[in-house]
């Protein structure tokens, strides 16, 4: 597919960009232009572009404001020492989009022409994207933009890809983050939709985050909604426990979210010889280890973040602590084996690097 270049009529001014990228706070500051390719029954994806970012007019029956037929990705591009621009495994992204898509019964984008989109726009915009431990965040994205009222999937939609310069996620000083059980409500059930990146699913869980904050936790993490016994996920993030002698335990895939990073952990962690289970493991378990020390560290890991150290955790009734409270020594190193790929100073040997431009 061809992408029409719309030249944009008042991009921002170098100086500017510069500001603006120094510090960015998560998710606050946009970049210059989008990237949108449109979807109907009669022409299949068509009309490619890249244009400056901007609204979009929408009609108030939009099927996406009534029946959240909305899916989403998130990914990085990584300005490495030698100024080349890299993402991260994006066809790992573009195949997640395509089952998010499928799930919510919308349309397939080829995952080639999801990439193809991605770098279009890292090129586009790539003034902004940081340097040092900054990167690119994207956020590809698709709605149903058919204006209908009723219960079938739409006939249109729309395709889009967003960019914000982001730091860290967390802020720059925090050691460990908190997290808060939620007992009270779920983010996934079997059958639903929890392994989609689906809009409806962070609805879902944003009561559950304001809980979280009012204990002073960071992040909520859930259970399965079917015995609130096992451990799933964070709202955006998937978790590893870490036990004193070496091994790895993480929640297998079903109900949560195939993590790219989750993936990647999984694999860094085998090749450096340490075990890695992908089971149930229940809060009960958790608290058990936590206590007697046998669980020595806990980490949550997502794109936005890449890798928390995991310091406290509290629920309704009580809380504990992992280890000192401090973020632990396997989850620097495997921190600082994922960062050295992601920025191109380990070589690539898993094929994980994919350049986007050569400066
Ligand atoms: C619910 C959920 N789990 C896990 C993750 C981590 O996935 P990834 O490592 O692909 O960013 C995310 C972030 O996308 C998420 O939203």
């Amino acid at each position: 597919m061809i992408f029409k270049s719309v030249p944009h009529p008042s991009p921002t001014p170098p100086a500017r960009v510069k500001a603006l990228v120094a510090a960015p706070k998560f998710g606050s500051v946009f970049t210059d232009h989008m990237v949108v390719i449109r979807w109907n029954e009669e022409q299949g994806w068509h009309d490619a572009q890249v244009c400056a970012r901007g609204p979009f007019s929408l009609d108030p029956a939009c099927a996406v404001f009534h029946y959240a037929q909305e899916v989403f990705e998130g990914m990085k591009a990584y300005r490495c020492d030698d100024g080349r621009i890299a993402l991260f495994r994006p066809f790992e992204n573009a195949r997640r989009f395509a089952l998010s898509a499928q799930r919510l019964a919308m349309p397939q984008l080829d995952p080639a022409m999801f990439v193809a989109a991605v770098e279009m726009l890292v090129r586009a915009d790539v003034a902004w994207v940081p340097d040092g431990k900054g990167s690119l965040y994207l956020r590809p994205f698709m709605f149903a933009s058919e204006a209908f009222l009723g219960m079938r999937a739409a006939r249109e939609y729309i395709f889009c890809v967003i960019a914000s310069p982001a730091g860290a996620y967390f802020g720059s000083e925090r050691d460990t983050i908190s997290l808060w059980v939620s007992k009270e409500y779920s983010r996934a059930a079997k059958g639903g939709t929890g392994a989609a990146k689906c809009g409806g699913n962070y609805a879902g869980t944003l009561l559950a985050l304001r809980q979280a904050a009012a204990e002073g936790c960071d992040q909520a993490i859930f259970l399965d909604a079917a015995e609130q016994k096992w451990v799933e996920e964070l709202g955006g993030m998937n978790v590893f426990f870490v036990m004193r002698d070496g091994s790895m335990i993480t929640p297998p895939l079903g109900a949560i979210l195939a993590g790219v990073t989750r993936d990647a952990i999984i694999s860094l962690a085998r090749d450096g010889g340490m075990s890695v289970e992908e089971r149930r493991y229940s809060f009960e378990q958790w608290c058990c280890d936590a206590e007697d020390g046998h669980l020595t560290e806990v980490f949550a890991c997502g794109t936005a973040a890449v890798i928390a150290g995991v310091g406290k955790v509290r629920f309704c009734g009580g809380g504990f602590t992992i280890g000192s409270g401090r973020s632990g020594a396997v989850t620097a190193a495997l921190t600082s084996r994922l960062e050295a790929i992601q920025r191109g100073r380990e070589p690539d040997r898993l094929g994980w690097f994919h350049e986007v431009t050569s400066q």
